[in-house]
Formats: C-alpha cells, sequence, structure tokens
C-alpha cells in the first residue's frame, strides 16, 4: 500500500496512481480528445484567476459546510461521474462512494460504471447521485431510471456532451476498446501491476454492471462494444430533457453545457443545476475551459438555475477560484482516480482532506471565514 500521507498534492497522488494502474486504465483516465489543448487549458486557466490576499479578518469559527441543489455538503464539491472507475482499482466506484459518503460531500455514479447502482447501494446508507447517458433504447434508459429511483438516488445527472465519441488518442495507442478487450500487450500491462491484479482476482466485476444482463442482448464484453457503438443517441435533443425530466420525477442536473445559449435551454428544461463542463476535455477539443465560460454562463443564468462546474480542479485553491467566480458547487472526476487508483478508499479520502484543507486555508487567507461569504470580491483580477 502507498504511503497516503507523504502525497501532499494530487499531483503526488497522480504518480502514485501511475505506478500501481496498468496503463491502459491509468491513460484512459488521463487523456483528451485530440491534442488535448482543451484538458490542458482546463487546468493552466485556474491560474490566471488571482486573489486578493486580505488581513487582520477574523478567522476563527471557519466553515466550508454549503449546499448543492438543497442537499447540505461538507465544502461545495461532489465526486464527478467517470468511466470504468473499477479499473482503476477493483470494487473502485463503492470504494469511492463510501469514502464521499463519509465525507459528507455527493458521489456520482457514471451509466459506464463497473459496479453497478445496486453494487454501490449495498454499500452505502445515504443517497447518491446518477449520471445517465441517453441511448436509443428508450426501454433501457427507463429501467436505469427506475434501478436508481430504487436504489433512493437524489439526483439524476444528465450527460448532453458525448452523443457522438471524441477520439482520444492515448486510448487507441493502447488498443484500449469500450468496454476492454484484453490482449497480449494489456497482460503485460497487468502483469507489471500485481497489487492491482490482486485486488482484481477478489471481485467478479470485471464488465460494465448496469448495462450487462440488464440490457436486450447483451450477455458479455463482446457483444456489449457492437451495442455501446450503436446505441449513444445521435438525435438527443433538449426535447428528450422533458420526457428524462418527467419520468425520472426528481432533482435533475444537466451536464456539458459550456454555451450561454444551452445554459437557457437547460434552464428552460426546469433543470435544479446545470454543470459548465467540457467533459474533462475529453470532447470538443478546442474549446474554451470550463473555468473560462463559468462566468458568461454564471452571469446569463445564475440568477434562474445552480450554475456547477467541472474540469480542471487540481487544488483547493482552484475550487476557491470557481467559488469565486459563482459556481454554487464543484466536481472532481481525474483526481479522485488518482487517489482510488493510489490507494483505495483511504486514497480518495486523501484526495478529499487535501482539497478541503486548501480550500479553507485559501478562504481564511482570503479573508473569509465562511464559504458562502467567498465571491468576486475576492478576486484581484483574471487574465484571460
Ligand atoms: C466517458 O464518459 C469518457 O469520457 O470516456
Amino acid at each position: 500500500m502507498a504511503n497516503l500521507k507523504s502525497a501532499l498534492t494530487i499531483a503526488d497522488l497522480k504518480e502514485m496512481a501511475r505506478r500501481r494502474v496498468p496503463k491502459m486504465f491509468f491513460e484512459y483516465a488521463d487523456s483528451g480528445a485530440l491534442s488535448e489543448q482543451t484538458y490542458r487549458a482546463n487546468e493552466s486557466d485556474f491560474e490566471k484567476i488571482l486573489f486578493r490576499q486580505r488581513v487582520a479578518r477574523k478567522l476563527s469559527n471557519r466553515s466550508l459546510k454549503s449546499a448543492m441543489i438543497g442537499q447540505e455538503v461538507s465544502m461545495p464539491l461532489a465526486l464527478a461521474p467517470t468511466g470504468m472507475t473499477g479499473f482503476q482499482h477493483a470494487n473502485g466506484e463503492m470504494l469511492a462512494a463510501k469514502a464521499a459518503e463519509d465525507f459528507g460531500v455527493p458521489f456520482v455514479l457514471s451509466t459506464m460504471s463497473i459496479c453497478s447502482i445496486e453494487d454501490v447501494k449495498s454499500v452505502t446508507t445515504k443517497p447518491f447521485w446518477f449520471q445517465l447517458y441517453v441511448m436509443r433504447d428508450r426501454g433501457f434508459v427507463k429501467s436505469l431510471l427506475d434501478r436508481a429511483r430504487d436504489a433512493g438516488c437524489s439526483a439524476l445527472v444528465l450527460t448532453m456532451d458525448l452523443q457522438v465519441l471524441a477520439q482520444r488518442h492515448k486510448d487507441l495507442r493502447n488498443g484500449l476498446s469500450a468496454p476492454p478487450k484484453f490482449i497480449p500487450k494489456h497482460l503485460w500491462q497487468m502483469a507489471t501491476r500485481p497489487g492491482w491484479c490482486l485486488g482484481m482476482a477478489t471481485t467478479r466485476r470485471h464488465g460494465f454492471g448496469n448495462i450487462i444482463g440488464h440490457a436486450k442482448g447483451v450477455g458479455d464484453l463482446g457483444s456489449l462494444s457492437e451495442w455501446t457503438a450503436k446505441q449513444f443517441d445521435l438525435e438527443l435533443s433538449w426535447d428528450d430533457v422533458d420526457w428524462i425530466k418527467d419520468y425520472w420525477g426528481g432533482k435533475l442536473i444537466i451536464k456539458g453545457v459550456l454555451d450561454v445559449v444551452d445554459a437557457k435551454h437547460a434552464v428552460d428544461t426546469g433543470a435544479d443545476a446545470l454543470i459548465v463542463s467540457n467533459h474533462g476535455g475529453r470532447q470538443l477539443d478546442g474549446a474554451w475551459s470550463s473555468i473560462r465560460a463559468l462566468p458568461h454562463i454564471v452571469e446569463a443564468v445564475g440568477e434562474d438555475i445552480e450554475v456547477h462546474m467541472d474540469g480542471g480542479i487540481r487544488s483547493g485553491v482552484d475550487i476557491a477560484r470557481a467559488i469565486a467566480l459563482g459556481a454554487k458547487g464543484t466536481y472532481i472526476g481525474r483526481p479522485f482516480l488518482y487517489g482510488l487508483g493510489a490507494g483505495g478508499e483511504a486514497g480518495v479520502k486523501r484526495v478529499l482532506d487535501i482539497l478541503y484543507a486548501e480550500l479553507d486555508m485559501t478562504m481564511a487567507l482570503g479573508g473569509e471565514r465562511d464559504i458562502a461569504d467567498f465571491g468576486a470580491h475576492n478576486i484581484a483580477s483574471i487574465e484571460f
């Protein structure tokens, strides 16, 4: 087990994960579309937002407690839905969900998870959130919604930016298909990661748990790969959001909004929140970073809908920047996957501890003691 306490930053955990997770899965997480320009900008644009340093402000009894869509959170952060999390570490989604629950932040389970909705339900005591990809097989979409409702999921996160899957060169070079088909190169990559293999040997969860055995005609990985390519709905429109919202009947969050026009459509659906997101730089290469788009979206619709953001957060300092620019909630994808790969549930907890401490420190040195008071007045300059 990696010495998690020696990890002081998300970058430290990323390097630990690189050494523990087979290359094809580590790089599946650590990849962006095409040139990865937007993936890089998501991270680097945060540094263009500079704080005002304030002194002699009373700083005892500080609080990061907040709410996202009316649900209390220990800090304004959630674990984003990420595909194949159970290949970063055996039972990955179950472990991450437990770490999030213990910490008091939401966990969002991806449709394309390895552990199923029911698996995650079996190890948690509080509601988690479920992310949906809209597939052509509407019967299957409804059955996923039924299962998420039965599991007590307290929000649906509807992803709008993946009707077409962008090319990620690393995945092609690694021969990673979704779902994975194992070839000799992969066996070698796995053999050099014995801890990971031991973990995987102790679980039966090696495929897409929400899909295999649930979607018609999908019994094994071979047939699933054909099915996935055929299933993502190219005709998805805002009208579909209406029936999904009605059928779901609970809180709804629209994920993947980067443009003001789309933000207004999201408001018209009556959703509870939208997530300013470019899918972690994994979809439209050359798009704006999420943090750059955020203030525009907040200005356009911030009074009408709760605005959240994801993409590029690598520290609590970045969370503070997003909050100052008007986000009511933020999400991390890769950072928690690095923690998970590095050390399972304890690794995710370490990530949350690091981010919490950094956010608290930034808020305090910026002169506030309640995250609710951290805002535009804490920003000195923005150099986009
Ligand atoms: C799926 O959501 C992916 O980005 O790979």
